[in-house]
């Protein structure tokens, strides 16, 4: 069966019912390892949020104890917890959206390519299951490095003949996140009037924000201050790893930013107009096939991929400086899923 026949019959299959209480659509979200740091305050923050209507926890261990605390939130989400192979499809049938925070987080003096031995395997295996168990959902991909992660998945994907490029999505938000956070405070603006679009990738020079076209804009910055937020943006991970000095990396940040980012997918499948976030997917802003831009999010996952805009000329030799790093990490997705 061609891949969008096969959706179309999956569709066919899906009944959409309507909360009676809310008058929204019923949602499943699952989220595939449920029980780390990352999974742990997801979980809480996805269970507080209203368009959810039933929460799927799955990991390979420690889900009942998650699944049995967070259930006790009188929030109208179900939250159910699975445990182990045996539960994965349960735990993603008829998922609108899956959010993926499995694998192995850095330590200090690692780069995120140095998680791709284990990881690559762990998502691999997720994306099969997807595949066979919710070829519909909304693919939120976490787990590092996300720059190949996400290539693999769709080549996952591909191979079942159920790829969507509008359905997968690399989680870049705790970018945008980190250079909303920094740019308020360097500018001395209210934090929560400030965007500041982040394109590229998700590790080291990769991750390009767009300072030139934060909002509110500002002239009190000096070129030097400009490179400083770069940096520090393009730093924010590790600087998270070595605080925490071996015990993990960003999780709290992270669960806040995979928390906003899934409430974006929930909101542009429920047809909420003009919800546009930064993230990492199938692309032809530049000559790379995945790449971080603002994305307009509708009914069907990636509406439109947004162009980058005018780039000052830091930003173009940025843009240049980081193709070769994410062209090499895309391809090593690519040959690890179809020679794997
Ligand atoms: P963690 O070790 O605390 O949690 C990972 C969880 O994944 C564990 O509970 C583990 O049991 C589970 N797991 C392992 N294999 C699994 C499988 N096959 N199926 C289901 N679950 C499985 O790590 P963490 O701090 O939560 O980080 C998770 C990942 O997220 C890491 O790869 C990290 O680098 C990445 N991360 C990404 C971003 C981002 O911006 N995209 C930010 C922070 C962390
Ligand atoms: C982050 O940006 O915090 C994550 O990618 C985790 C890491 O390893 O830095």
């Amino acid at each position: 069966m061609k891949p969008s026949m096969m959706r179309s019959a999956c569709q066919l299959l899906r009944r959409r019912s309507y909360s009676s209480t809310s008058g929204q659509p019923e949602r499943k979200v699952a989220i595939l390892g449920a029980a780390g740091g990352i999974g742990q305050p997801l979980a809480l923050l996805m269970k507080l949020n209203p368009l959810v209507s039933s929460l799927s926890l799955y990991d390979i261990a420690g889900t009942p104890g998650v699944a049995a605390d967070i259930s006790h939130i009188n929030t109208p989400a179900l939250a159910k917890g699975f445990m182990g192979e045996d539960q994965l499809k349960e735990a993603l049938e008829g998922s609108d959206v899956v959010i993926i925070p499995a694998g192995v987080p850095r330590k200090p003096g690692m780069t995120r390519d140095d998680l791709f031995n284990i990881n690559a395997g762990i998502v691999k295996n997720l994306a099969i299951a997807i595949a066979k168990y919710c070829p519909n959902a909304l693919v939120n991909m976490i787990s590092n490095p996300v720059n190949s992660t996400v290539p693999i998945a769709a080549e996952v994907f591909k191979k079942a003949g159920t790829y969507d490029e509008k359905r997968l999505f690399g989680v870049t938000t705790l970018d945008v996140v980190r250079a909303k956070t920094f740019y308020a405070g360097k500018a001395n603006v209210p934090v929560t009037d400030v965007n500041v679009p982040v394109v590229g990738g998700h590790a080291g020079i990769t991750i390009l924000p767009l300072f030139s076209q934060a909002t509110p804009a500002t002239n009190a910055l000096s070129h030097e201050d400009i490179k400083a937020l770069t940096k520090r943006t393009q730093d924010g991970g590790t600087e998270v790893v070595e605080a925490k000095a071996g015990k993990g990396s960003a999780t709290l940040s992270m669960a806040y930013a995979g928390a906003v980012f899934a409430d974006a997918c929930l909101k542009g499948l429920n047809g909420v107009p003009d919800i546009v976030e930064c993230s990492y997917v199938q692309s032809t802003v530049t000559e790379l096939p995945f790449f971080a831009s603002k994305v307009k999010l509708g009914k069907n996952g990636v509406e439109e991929v947004l162009g980058l805009g005018e780039l000052s000329d830091f930003e173009k030799e940025g843009l240049e400086n980081l193709k070769g790093e994410l062209k090499s990490s895309i391809e090593k997705g690519i040959k690890f899923a179809n020679e794997n």
